[in-house]
């Protein structure tokens, strides 16, 4: 795997939590958790999962809702920006992920992006009939392969190997292979430029979904030769609860691909209202219809945050924050049954860190329970995502010290720790 600096960050061994205050007094990012509104008394260790809500999204929507929404009425698609929101956000999240100008259109969700990007590669792979994935994919984009391949009806094979096998299984069958980054249960990361670089050998496309790895991670889509990607705007880059999503087409394939929704938002004259579809030039054509104005406003404030973050810098205290709890939870829970999953070595590892245990799902009510709050992946994983932007060292010590608490007393066994809701 090539490794950038950032990747050999070794964690400090912290042994006393007057280290941890020391970690946050020399923290570089550290102004940055004032940028947040954070509820008092919370350790935050989902940021993986939504993101907090910056300070400057509350402003904007205010400001969207009343000025451009309630006064600026119908009016604000040309006044307040809102047709070309998408594309402004757009350009903002390129620079996040290594990618040029024109690259980046902010639309729909992941699993609508991933089906328009999936059909438009796979039109450009018209003989070949293998779409390569992997088996710690996302459910939900495998469920959208699926769907794709069912509605296509050309007899395409959904080939679901284990992540160290992928390079192994491209072959010159394979139309497509396509990956999620960043493992959302184990914090696996794919070896990105070189995945791409044996599929295009092999004469294949790739679609990455960058869902766990944009915004915490650093990303060079351009420079790892990516044809097609696609990323959530709701975790790391806290665009609010269902902020829309992102998609990435390399510049050279724009003029060459299709959305098989084409709907107006893609043509390249929408209100000339036609009856034919033309698409649009550039990434445009790859928008469907309209988009949630609300959420597109509160997403684009909250990426002004990383006008002056290195995400170098991002990285770096990333893999601090993640290792310093691998450590904690190792040294003091280790002996109580729970245990690491996922890559041991820092590099490997994206921006979350997960934890195996029996009970998982008791224990992080009981966590939430005490102020602490992390996910559970079903079955029994404990999922923290610290966010470099707002989470402290200190945060990461008292979070490792109430789940050596909670695991101790057994306190999570109480029934009202294992009523399961809707969303887990
Ligand atoms: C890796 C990954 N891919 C896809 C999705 C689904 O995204 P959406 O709900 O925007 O379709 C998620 C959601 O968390 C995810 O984590």
């Amino acid at each position: 795997m090539v490794r950038r600096q950032t990747d050999l960050i070794e964690t400090p061994a912290v042994t006393t939590r007057a280290e941890c205050e020391a970690l946050d007094a020399a923290d570089p990012l550290a102004s940055l958790r004032q940028a947040f509104q954070l509820p008092r008394n919370i350790i935050y260790l989902d940021g993986n999962s939504l993101g907090a809500c910056p300070k400057a999204s509350l402003d904007r929507l205010s400001r969207a809702a009343s000025n451009e929404w309630a006064d600026g009425l119908i009016g604000s698609w040309n006044n307040a920006g809102w047709f070309e929101l998408p594309r402004k956000a757009g350009e903002k999240i390129a620079k996040l992920i290594g990618a040029p100008e024109g690259s980046v259109i902010v639309a729909d969700t992941i699993s609508v992006n991933l089906f328009k990007l999936m059909a438009a590669a796979l039109e450009l792979r018209p003989n070949r009939r293998v779409v390569l994935t992997d088996n710690g994919n996302f459910p939900s984009d495998i469920y959208v392969l699926q769907g794709l391949l069912r509605h296509l009806g050309r007899g395409h094979e959904l080939r679901v190997v284990a992540p160290e096998e992928v390079n192994a299984a491209i072959d010159e069958t394979v139309a497509v292979v396509t990956l999620t980054d960043i493992d959302y249960r184990t914090s696996r990361r794919h070896e990105m430029a070189s995945l791409t670089a044996a599929a295009h050998a092999a004469g294949a496309l790739t679609v990455w979904d960058l869902a766990h790895s944009v915004g915490v991670v650093e990303l060079d889509v351009e420079g790892s030769g990516v044809d097609f990607a696609v990323g959530c705007t709701y975790k790391y880059l806290n665009g609010g609860p269902g902020s829309p999503a992102f998609l990435y087409v390399a510049p050279d394939l724009q003029e060459r691909v299709q959305s098989p929704i084409s709907g107006w938002w893609g043509h390249a004259e929408p209100f000339a209202f036609d009856l034919s579809y033309q698409p649009a030039k550039g990434i445009t054509r790859m928008q469907c219809g309209t988009q949630p104005m609300l959420s597109m406003a509160a997403l684009d404030a909250a990426l002004d945050i990383w006008k002056d973050v290195a995400l170098t810098q991002v990285r770096e205290k990333s893999l601090r924050l993640t290792g310093l709890l691998a450590s904690l939870v190792a040294r003091r829970c280790g002996q109580l049954g729970v245990e690491l999953i996922g890559p041991t070595v820092q590099g490997e590892r994206g921006g979350h860190v997960s934890f195996r245990y029996s009970s998982a799902f008791a224990v992080v009510q009981a966590l939430i329970a005490r102020g602490v709050v992390g996910d559970f992946r079903a079955p029994d994983v404990m999922r923290f995502g610290p966010s470099p932007l707002y989470i402290r060292f200190v945060d990461i010590w008292d979070a490792a010290t109430r789940l050596e608490e909670v695991l101790s007393s057994r306190e999570y066994e109480h029934p009202k720790f294992n009523r399961r809701r809707a969303v887990t």
